[in-house]
């Protein structure tokens, strides 16, 4: 299949995000009502009413903080991630509807809408995958449409369908009036089994849809979980001969971090005032084996932290000195134009600082060494490639996996900030485990908030027609991008 050149690519991917970066709108509290879901009028006995009215009662206290509230244990949970193609995506699950039915999908930290492909599709030329989960509204007695259209576009085509409310739950919680959208088209690229969508995990200001997503709904009801913040631990398994299709890929956790998972403190770094849309952090810091690669300042250093991407991308000046810094590394050209490579005998250990932090995260020269970018094994692609940003307010670096796989990442709701520590012993000895990858499990919800109103209303929708189309999944489908060009090269 043709794809466009990388950089190119990224370019436009980037430019679709264009006004999404633009004033992030305040998150504040959006009427997060606790645990009242709306329910078929009924008469009822007068045990049914005072049970109700001591719900009530208890969600009231629960959602200002008072009487039995103020002592109420908040809660954290857990879900397992899946580690897709040699750490090429990363995916966790999820249930929607009543009753709830399980989807996988990407964990995507770029991004800030979710989406579930429909079962309301049919036809080889929606490129739903056969075989994969589908969300059937007719089956859900909580689905609500909201009559309109959804359509996120990326380089070679995008995905449709329409917005609607309906339970959400993940990780032990639930969000009641979610709103995500039911996909019944998306481009040949985006989903491949068992995956049915994407959960976007960055802030409301660059959704699509304009509502509140799903961890920060729960984030912001202040009650509900036990930290304002979720983590998550990736595994690496791109150095291993074996590796499989799915392998077992880490741990999101919810509400709280899991401190078996890391060692030390966590050096947390505030998201630059004024760019709390994705999860921003200044790159104030770049050494090549230990010698400084300079990344310029200000927004020109600006990177989006992104578990929706499998790579590394830069300004291409900075990319270029960082392979200067590599003996015998070569500008890739054709479809490999964007990209760099390197004779694989060399150890590349790139290092990160961000913010005002002291400390300078190493990537495994294993992550920096992306692919064989030949038969014999002797030259590499590097996992740094260059993205243009230019005329676009999109950050200037995108930083995936290949990074997030070194640290425990914490992404905190207040102050909006993200936070980085070593991996414990026991979440590295999870890197290349030969296991079976895990099956999506929902188990029980332990609290449960409601989202609501938060959607663009149509009007709101025809004023900004004349923008570039409201998308902030490139970012995300970045990681589907560098898949298919690697899969393609491997040909
Ligand atoms: C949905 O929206 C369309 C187009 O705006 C409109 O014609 C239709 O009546 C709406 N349907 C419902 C059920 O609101
Ligand atoms: C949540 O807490 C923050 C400060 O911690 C406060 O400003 C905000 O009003 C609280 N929201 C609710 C709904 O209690
Ligand atoms: C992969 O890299 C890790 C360190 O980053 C190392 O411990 C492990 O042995 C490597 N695995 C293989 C198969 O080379
Ligand atoms: C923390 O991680 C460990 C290792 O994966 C796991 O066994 C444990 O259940 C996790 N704890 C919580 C509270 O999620």
């Amino acid at each position: 299949m043709h794809l466009l050149p990388v950089s190119l690519t990224v370019s436009c991917l980037l430019s679709l995000a264009v006004d999404t970066l633009a004033v992030p709108h305040p998150s504040i509290f959006t009427g997060a009502h606790m645990g009242l879901s709306r329910r078929a009028a009924k008469r009822r006995s007068p045990d049914e009413v005072a049970a109700s009215l001591q719900k009530r009662k208890l969600a009231l206290e629960a959602k200002y903080g008072i009487g039995h509230a103020k002592n109420r244990k908040r809660a954290s949970g857990q879900n397992l991630i899946t580690n897709e193609d040699a750490d090429s995506s990363y995916f966790g699950s999820l249930a929607i509807g009543t009753p709830a039915v399980s989807f996988d999908i990407i964990l995507d930290t770029g991004s800030s809408d979710l989406w579930v492909a429909s079962s309301e599709t049919t036809g080889a030329s929606t490129n739903i995958p056969s075989g994969i989960a589908t969300f059937d509204s007719a089956s859900s007695s909580t689905f609500k449409s909201l009559n309109q259209s959804f359509s996120i576009t990326y380089d070679s085509g995008e995905a449709q369908g329409t917005l609607a409310e309906d339970t959400v739950q993940m990780a032990g919680f639930a969000v009641s009036s979610q709103v995500f959208a039911t996909v019944s088209e998306v481009s040949s690229n985006v989903l491949s089994a068992p995956v049915s969508g994407l959960m976007g995990l960055a802030w409301q200001a660059i959704a699509s849809s304009g509502a509140t997503p799903f961890w920060q709904a729960l984030a912001a009801s202040n009650t509900t979980l036990t930290d304002g913040l979720f983590a998550v631990q990736l595994t690496r398994y791109n150095n291993d001969s074996k590796v499989t299709a799915l392998e077992p890929g880490g741990t999101f956790t919810l509400g709280a971090v899991n401190q078996s998972l890391y060692t030390g403190e966590i050096d947390y770094q505030d998201i630059p005032t004024g760019e709390v849309g994705y999860w921003i952090q200044q790159i104030t810091g770049l050494t090549v084996n230990g010698d400084a690669v300079s990344v310029g300042t200000g927004s020109d250093a600006y990177a989006a932290i992104d578990t929706g991407t499998t790579l590394v991308g830069g300004p291409s000046d900075v990319i270029s000195a960082i392979y200067s810094k590599i003996s015998g590394a070569q500008a890739g050209t054709g479809s490999l134009e964007g990209y760099w490579t390197y004779p694989c005998s060399q150890e590349v250990t790139v290092a990160l600082k961000f913010g005002d932090s002291s400390i300078s995260w190493p990537i495994s020269s294993d992550d920096f060494e992306f692919e064989s970018a030949d038969s014999s094994g002797s030259t590499c692609i590097g996992a740094f490639f260059e993205v243009d940003n230019t005329g676009t307010t999109a950050p200037a670096w995108i930083v995936g996996d290949t990074f997030l796989k070194n640290v425990y990442s914490v992404f905190k709701y207040d102050p909006p900030s993200v936070g980085f520590a070593k991996l414990s012993s026991t979440a590295l000895a999870m890197n290349g485990v030969s296991a079976p990858a895990p099956s999506a499990t929902i188990g029980s919800v332990q609290a449960e908030v409601s989202a609501t109103g938060t959607v663009d209303t149509g009007a709101n929708r025809e004023s900004s027609a004349a923008l570039p189309m409201r998308s902030s999944v490139g970012v995300g489908l970045l990681t589907v991008v560098a898949t298919t060009l690697f899969a393609s090269l491997l040909l």
